[in-house]
This record gives C-alpha cells, structure tokens and sequence, in this order.
C-alpha cells in the first residue's frame, strides 16, 4: 500500500530532492557553525564530538525517521496527527502532548536563536564596512564585547531576522525553504571549506586536529552525555514537531531513512567543517576553546579581517550563516502556524505574525540577558542559559523520548512497516529495533542520570 488512510491533505513536495532539502535547510542552522563548536570548546572537544556522533546514528536518527514516519501517517498538524495515529493504533489521544510539548519547545528555542540569528546579521555589515581589516583578537573581542553590550541593537537585530521569518512563512515555508536551502547549503559549504583551509595555513591546524580527534575520555561525563544529545536534537530539529510536520508534506512512495540519513550526513559534514575552520584560529590566537557562545564571533572576523579580500568572503559566511538560520527559523515556526491555521481556521499570515510578535516578545528576555539583566542568574544559569538549557536539555530528550515511546511501543508493526513498504525488511527491523531497545533507554538512562548527579 503507497498511501496512509488516514490522509487527510495533500502532499506538499512533489520530489525527494525537495524533501531533502527543506529537511536540510531545517536541521543546518547555527546550531552546526556557532552552537557545535563553542559546545565542543567547552565539553573536551573530541570526547565531545565522539558522544555526539554516537547520539545521532543511534538515538537521533531513528528518533527522526520516527517522527517524519508519525508525519506521513497522520498528513494533518502535529496535534491532529497524533491524535489521529493515537486513535487508530487504540491508544490514548493524550499522546498529543508530544505536540503540545513540542509547539512550546519551538517557540522558546525561537525566541533566543532570534537574538543569535541577530548577531550573525549584524556581522555581514561589520565585515562588509571592513570593521575588522587588519584586527587583532583583542580588537575583535572587544567589539563582540561593546555590541552585546547595547541592548538596543541586539533587539533592533532580533527584530530585523524575526521579519525575514515573517515574510517567508507568510509567503509558503514549505517551497520558500526548499529553494532557499538548495541555494545557500552549497554556498555555506564552499565557504566553510575555504575557511577550514585558510584556518590550516594560517592557524594551528595541528592542534586542532588533536582537539577534535585525540579522544580523551577523562573530559566526558555525564552532563557532556546529556549536551551532547541534546545538541544531536537540537541539530536535526527533533522533537519539536517540525519533522512531524516536514513528514505530513513529504512525497509518497520514497525512502524516508533513505533521505534522512543524507540529510544527517550533511549536518555533521558542516558542523565538522566549521570545527575545522575555527580551531585552527582558536588555538593559533591562543584563545579559549571554553570560552562559550562568543567562540564564533571572535575567531572567525578575526580570521576574516586577516585574509586578503576577507571582508568581502567575511560578509558572504555571514550571509549563509543567516540564511541558514532563516530556513531553521521558518522550521521551528512552522508547526504552531500549521496547527493554529488548519485547527481554527486562521490565516497563515495572521497565525504567523501573531507567533513572531509572541517570539520577539520572549527574545527580550535573552537580548537583555546580556547587557542591562546579566546579573539576573538561577544556579548560575543566565536567562539566556537557562532558556537553552530547559528546551536542548530537557524539553527536546523529553520529546524525543516520547515519540520513540509511541512510534516504538505504541503504534502497530504493520502500520509501520506500510510506511516503510519501500525499505528492505532488515534495515526496516534494524530502525525497529533501535528505536525500541536503544534510543528510547538510551534518552531515559543519560537523562535521569544526568539530572541526578547535577541535583544531589
Ligand atoms: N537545527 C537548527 C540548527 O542547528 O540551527 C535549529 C532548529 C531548527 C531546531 C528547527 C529545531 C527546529 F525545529
């Protein structure tokens, strides 16, 4: 059988290859340039990417298939497409909290990746007016510094990417990001390459390679476990409804871990290039690798700034970068649009602008977290802090682990299998399995257990 009985709309992209891009363009975002490498900086850099790597091929990746699989099942929003699956497998519809769950932990996630989207932003003009031409880091460092430090342009920033979202999911995200991504994706990837190169010439190229790739196990603990899943979620744009969403788009009659497995293979491509590019820098400008969220916008126009016709290729990585982050934008948007326009009947455009008014509205949390309330702390954790840590920490492991839960435990094997008709029968058990007896205990066990060591 090639369709779901329960469809209830049309499908949205006609071909694999729009698929896979739109999922791309969704998973690759800051989370793979600025986010990955300050995460590694900070959690022992190789150990660090050896956790991720293991969190994505064997709880993240089946996670994903299973939510883009609950997506071509049910063919509605989030909410309705659970609830529909739930019913049909006999379950309780209360499974919909998934949905519930997810649709906040977007919103959140939105609000402080606005305010970070911003800074990318403002940085094409930095590079582009050559304001770092011949800088020294400190020289960088201190304008990072000066600029977090103006609550005004942070939120002028924050507000100029929300209207990008804005208008991009007013006008249709679902062609919007496919055609986005297949633009920027390459263009972003050439420029990582360049810089990865130039990172080797110029930097420490050595010294970074020992960094990413000489384990040492004594920097791993639990709490890096948890990050490093959480950033594997976060990455490929897990649990927060919107590969729920991109499934009930999808087109029929392809292999849906087919196109999954090339989208995650992408994302880690470009996280590992942007290691590539920026450790070299770091420990060539004998930064910090630990130095936080700031890793990125020091080390890179600094680079840039030193590199002949930098300000323009400096200009040109930041635009990519923000255009990466417009199509994730769009992505953490799109499942609350989706549910508010098909469950009430609103506009796309209405449904849209309340949200991004909603999001800019919480981002001022984050963008003053910096400067006028960088006092304002809980067990140590800025707003800012906070807010990554309850979504990529808890709200999306949660959601992860409950939708492995109900597509793993809940849902019938021959409802899966329908929508697995084209995968043959042993990769179709190896996801089976996995999903069942290593993702979902896998989130259960470094969940609990990271929690426990951080609150006793
Ligand atoms: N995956 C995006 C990134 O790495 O930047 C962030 C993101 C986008 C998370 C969309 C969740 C989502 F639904």
């Amino acid at each position: 059988m090639t369709s779901s009985f329960l469809q209830t709309k049309k499908r949205g992209w006609g071909s694999r290859w729009s698929f896979v891009a739109a999922t791309t363009g969704a998973a690759i975002g800051l989370g793979n340039v600025w986010k990955f490498s300050y995460l590694a900086g900070e959690n022992g850099g190789s150990a660090f990417l050896l956790a991720y790597i293991a969190c994505v091929f064997l709880v993240a990746l089946p996670v994903m298939i299973a939510e883009v699989v609950l997506g071509c099942r049910g063919r509605a929003n989030p909410v309705a497409t659970i609830h529909n699956v739930a019913i049909e497998a006999v379950a309780s519809p209360w499974w919909k909290l998934i949905a519930w769950l997810g649709m906040l932990a977007a919103l959140l996630i939105l609000s402080y990746y606005s305010v970070i989207a911003g800074w990318s932003l403002a940085y094409i003009e930095k590079l582009f007016t050559g304001e770092f031409d011949a800088a020294s880091v400190q020289i960088a460092g201190e304008s990072f510094s000066q600029f977090l430090s103006s609550p005004w342009q942070l939120i002028k920033w924050q507000s100029v990417f929300l209207a990008l979202i804005l208008l991009m999911s007013m006008s249709g995200a679902r062609i919007g990001i496919a055609m986005m991504a297949r633009i920027a994706l390459p263009l972003l990837l050439l420029s990582l390459s360049a810089l990865a190169v130039y990172g080797f010439k110029m930097g420490d190229g050595p010294a970074a390679i020992e960094f990413l790739f000489v384990p040492d196990f004594t920097q791993l603990t639990a709490n890096s476990l948890l990050i490093a899943l959480g950033h594997a979620f976060f990455s490929l744009s897990i649990g927060v409804g919107a590969m729920l969403v991109f499934g009930s788009y999808s087109p029929d009659g392809r292999s849906v871990s087919g196109m999954l497995s090339i989208v995650v293979l992408l994302d880690l491509l470009v996280s590992l290039l942007a290691g590539l590019a920026i450790f070299p820098l770091v420990f060539a400008l004998k930064m910090a690798p630990a130095m936080g969220p700031g890793l990125m916008f020091i080390a890179m126009p600094y680079g840039f700034g030193n590199m002949e016709y930098g300000s323009y290729f400096g200009a040109l990585f930041f635009l990519m970068v923000s255009v990466a982050a417009v199509t994730s934008g769009v992505a953490l948007l799109e499942p609350t649009v989706n549910w508010l326009s098909e469950r009430f009947g609103w506009w796309r455009a209405a449904s849209a602008a309340l949200l991004v008014f909603l999001v800019w509205v919480l981002g001022l949390l984050t963008a003053l977290s910096f400067n006028i309330w960088a006092d304002v702390s809980w067990q140590g954790l800025s707003l800012f802090q906070l807010l990554d840590f309850v979504t990529a920490n808890l709200l999306l492991p949660i959601g992860g682990l409950l939708i492995a839960v109900f597509v793993g435990w809940k849902l019938r094997r021959e409802v899966l299998r329908d929508e697995f008709y084209i995968e043959h029968p042993y990769l179709f058990l190896l996801w089976y399995r996995l999903l069942r007896y290593i993702s979902a205990p896998a989130v259960l066990l470094i969940l609990v257990s990271s929690l426990y060591l951080s609150f006793y």
